[in-house]
């Protein structure tokens, strides 16, 4: 079996590529990535030389070169992860958003259904989305797989409309399509745009924490692994033309999350406790912020028997371990062009 996996070297995708290849011994894995600031080979160099793993340079957005590629390879199936990813600069250039992730994602389909024409049996399109396509929640309630989609950031409108392509080809054409959404993932190899690797990489710096509004906002969060986990469950086992919603059930209120980082960073730093607190700085708000996001995660559970295998506060120390340990990878991604985007995004927030 010859499984395409498209972003592989960025954050999710690397943990992605690391669960193929051990689950999938006799499969070759084929990592597509255009290696934009946020892939990174230096998150596969464990498997670079693995038998099994091919990495190919390209962008999903090139159709010759895409319909080249899935004629010369003939895929059995797509793990689709590439794409841009962080809401805040989705808000500063939405129409590369548009283009990664909607166009991207079109030309991949595209590909997919003229190499297998009317013959998909056996074959799978995996499209990896995010719970953000379903708006923001009140203080109650939780995102279902029928929630109706409501997105409210250039991001999250663009996967939405990525995932209604994803679907309109299954109904369409008949292509084995199958979509997981997802709430906000942490852990290692996490490029420190986001929240956790951000903060992270300020407390080692005693920088200032920007938290945005008042910190009132809740996410779900998810081990990075255990995501990991759940695509390979739902691509071995999930059905075709269905939607699975992937979340921790491990609601934080963002303020509440940040003291907790705070408390376990001073720790292992061996810093007098309060010390990284004091870093927090309340800054301007994200123009329209998203309130809440929780997960119903109870179909995966019941029908395919997954769970997340940590707590927050063990994926939180594994992950922050990770992040003290790998000094060398957070300097050099945090080097050069990331200056330009910190200040400037963190210039208007104050
Ligand atoms: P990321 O930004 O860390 O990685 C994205 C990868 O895609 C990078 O390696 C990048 O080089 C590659 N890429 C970008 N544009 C490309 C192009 N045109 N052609 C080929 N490769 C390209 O993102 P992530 O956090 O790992 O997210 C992966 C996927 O999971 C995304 O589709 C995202 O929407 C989804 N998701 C993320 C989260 C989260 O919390 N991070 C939660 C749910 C779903
Ligand atoms: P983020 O990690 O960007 O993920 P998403 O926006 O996809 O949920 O942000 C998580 C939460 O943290 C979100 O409510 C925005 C907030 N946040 C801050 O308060 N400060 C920051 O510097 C960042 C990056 C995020």
């Amino acid at each position: 079996m010859k499984i395409l996996i498209t972003g592989g070297a960025g954050f999710i995708g690397c943990h992605v590529v690391r669960e193929f290849l051990q689950q999938f011994p006799s499969a070759q894995i084929y990592n597509l990535d255009k290696l934009t600031y946020a892939g990174n080979l230096e998150n596969l160099r464990d498997v670079e030389h693995h038998p099994n793993y091919h990495f190919i340079k390209g962008d999903i957005c090139d159709e010759v070169f895409i319909n080249e590629l899935f004629e010369e390879v003939r895929f059995d199936a797509v793990i689709h992860l590439a794409a841009e990813s962080h809401v805040d600069r989705s808000i500063t250039d939405p129409l590369a958003f548009a283009k990664t992730n909607i166009l991207g994602t079109m030309v991949l389909l595209n590909a997919f259904k003229n190499s297998w024409k009317d013959n998909s049996e056996g074959k799978r399109f995996y499209h990896i989305s995010t719970d953000e396509v379903y708006g923001t929640l009140g203080e109650t309630g939780l995102f279902t797989e029928t929630t109706s989609y409501a997105p409210n950031s250039p991001y999250s409108a663009s996967k939405a409309s990525s995932d209604h392509f994803v679907r309109a080809y299954g109904e369409t054409y008949g292509l084995p399509v199958v979509i997981s959404n997802c709430s906000n993932n942490y852990g290692q190899h996490q490029f420190p745009e986001k929240l956790i690797p951000l903060f992270i990489n300020n407390i080692i710096e005693n920088k200032p924490l920007p938290v945005y509004g008042d910190g009132n906002y809740t996410r779900d969060w998810l081990y990075v692994v255990d995501h990991a986990k759940a695509i390979a469950l739902i691509f071995k086992e999930g059905k075709n033309k269905e939607t699975y919603n992937i979340g921790g059930f491990n609601e934080w209120k963002n303020i509440d999350l940040v003291k907790e980082l705070c408390q376990q960073m001073d720790e292992k730093l061996g810093r007098p406790k309060g010390t990284s607190e004091k870093l927090i700085t309340f800054v301007k708000d994200r123009p329209g912020h998203d309130l809440r996001y929780a997960i119903d995660a109870s179909k995966i559970n019941k029908e395919l028997g997954w769970k997340p295998s940590v707590t927050f506060e063990e994926g939180l120390s594994i992950t922050i371990d990770w992040y003290l340990n790998n000094k060398d990878w957070l300097r050099n991604v945090t080097s050069g062009e990331y200056q330009n985007y910190y200040a400037s995004t963190y210039k208007f927030r104050t």
